[in-house]
């Protein structure tokens, strides 16, 4: 596959080094095209031996060639890393003067960005609106994560890992995934909706189409884990390779997890009915029964994921936290408390309502654990999935080392 690395002006520019590595060796044909303030960070002569390609910034080099046409039109994937502010921002305005930003316009090929910048820069409305723009436009982003930034500071805005940023890329564009992250390992997912009877026809119920939770099945499947999809109501199908269980009320969601509390990794992705119908009917009630204005009573269900934070062998166990709050950083406070109140290890926080959430294609999550914000991701519903399975296979993997 021929995959354009582009590379943009930040410290995290020698990490490229390592990705175009892993790719030369994964067997595809790698051009390198960085921004001029990118050979600031790091030399053309590393990224030509690393690439085995020759490297420029130049519009004007090889102008018979018309480079950036040829590069953009025969490229399989163009990735980015690191993606600047200023570089996610002409990205976004489609700016086109210089060879990188000429090349991703000249392209059909999916297109994925791996920011990185300080917290403060992130987090600025000018550069999530970028990033909501480049998203909606298809572009898959990887990260940024928590950890170590450049002047001693630590925060939300490093880069993911090269690896990671390979790996989502290589994702993006249909090639295999690297393999094996999660092999021997079983994972069990809830998803969709749970329903609950009014009467044999009729039922209480919420919109989760079940589409996460399948994506993360998915995901889970390709790194090579042994996936139970607990389906509550999915309108989707279960992905291939997956054991499908298929449960209605949260009763028998209840159950089927109980039943698969001692796995590696359980994800309560589905949405719970919070109360069941108390009294629910064996026959259809008919409208004189239920007389002029009738009311439900309804009964708390049990929390699932408290109880299988409680389970006697312990998974790392992954909750959904589906918020409405509008503003960041209450949204984080509250999906901190929502951690530490049921007992997760890490918890999946996306904003829900208006445009957001429920059915729709792209997606924007934040994985916190109990520190705060671990992993930030946005895109496809797949993409999304797969950095909150690297996140999972990354703490598997440095609780295993802790225990050697
Ligand atoms: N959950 C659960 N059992 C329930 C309700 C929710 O296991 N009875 C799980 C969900 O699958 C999700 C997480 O708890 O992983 C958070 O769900 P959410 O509805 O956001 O939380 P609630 O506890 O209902 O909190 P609140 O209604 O106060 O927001």
């Amino acid at each position: 596959m021929r995959v354009v690395v582009g590379i943009s002006g930040g410290i995290a520019a020698y990490k490229a080094a390592l990705a175009i590595r892993e790719l030369v060796q994964a067997g595809h044909d790698v051009h390198v095209v960085p921004t001029a303030s990118a050979l600031r960070f790091i030399g053309r002569p590393t990224l030509e031996a690393l690439s085995r390609n020759p490297v420029t910034d130049e519009v004007f080099d090889d102008v018979a060639a018309v480079r950036h046409v040829a590069l953009g039109q025969s490229a399989d994937l163009i990735v980015v890393l690191p993606a600047t502010a200023n570089t996610l921002a002409k990205l976004a305005t489609g700016l086109a003067d210089d060879l990188l930003g000429t090349t991703v316009l000249a392209s059909r090929a999916p297109l994925v960005l791996a920011p990185a910048m300080h917290t403060e820069m992130w987090e600025q409305p000018a550069v999530q609106a970028n990033v909501r723009t480049l998203v909606e436009r298809g572009a898959t982003i990887v990260g940024p994560v928590a950890g170590a930034l450049t002047g001693g500071d630590t925060g939300l805005g490093r880069m993911a890992e090269p690896t990671d940023v390979v790996a989502a890329a290589l994702a993006a564009a249909g090639a295999a995934q690297q393999p094996g992250a999660l092999a021997g390992r079983t994972v069990v997912v809830s998803a969709g909706g749970t329903r609950e009877p009014i009467d044999p026809v009729r039922f209480l119920g919420n919109r989760s189409s079940g589409a996460m939770g399948a994506e993360l099945a998915a995901a889970a499947r390709a790194a090579g884990a042994s996936v139970t999809l607990v389906g509550a109501n999915l309108h989707v199908p279960a992905p291939e390779g997956v054991e499908l269980v298929e449960v209605e009320t949260t009763e028998q969601l209840r159950t089927a997890m109980l039943e698969r509390a001692d796995a590696d990794v359980v994800v309560m992705a589905a949405a719970v009915a919070d109360y069941r119908v108390e009294g629910a009917s064996d026959e259809k009630r008919t409208k004189e029964a239920w007389g002029e204005r009738p009311t439900l009573t309804l009964a708390l269900n049990p929390d699932i994921l408290a109880e299988l934070a409680r389970a006697p062998r312990r998974s790392l166990l992954v909750g959904f936290g589906a918020e409405t709050e509008p503003d960041d950083d209450a949204l984080v406070q509250r999906g901190r408390d929502k951690l530490a109140r049921k007992g997760a290890d890490l918890l999946v926080l996306n904003r829900v309502g208006h445009d957001e959430g429920f059915g729709r294609v792209d997606t924007r999550v934040r994985v916190l654990d109990a520190d705060g914000v671990v992993a930030d991701a946005s895109g496809t519903k797949a993409s999304v999935a797969r950095v909150i399975i690297d996140t999972v296979a990354q703490r598997l993997a440095a609780a295993s080392e802790e225990h050697q």
